[in-house]
């Protein structure tokens, strides 16, 4: 699946994954604020990003101990998710993410 981030500096990243977590992928490719400190075990919020809101329908919304930690971040909307909850597959394929500052 193909994602695509934009960072804080509004640059546009597409990576693509078969497997594993979006946080991994991030990581792996040194995406800017996308930390992983926690190892995916959301934890942490070092992962943050905001769904674009068109794609929200393929993420589908954060759930419930996810919201107790994005409640933690400032920045949360209803669009934010943990992207070490997110699993690459051809469900989230074409996705765009703003990484949250
Ligand atoms: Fe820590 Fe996602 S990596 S919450």
């Amino acid at each position: 699946a193909k994602i695509t981030f934009i960072t804080s500096d509004d640059e546009k990243i597409t990576l693509e994954g078969t497997s594993g977590s979006v946080m991994a992928l991030a990581v792996e490719n040194n995406i800017k604020g996308i930390d992983g400190d926690c190892g995916g075990v959301c934890s942490c919020a070092t992962c943050h990003v905001h769904v674009a809101p068109e794609d929200i329908a393929k993420t589908g919304e954060a759930s419930e101990i996810e919201t107790d930690m994005l409640e933690l971040d400032d920045n949360t909307d209803e669009y934010s998710r943990l992207c070490c909850q997110l699993e690459i597959s051809d469900a989230i394929d074409g996705i765009v993410l703003k990484v949250a500052k």
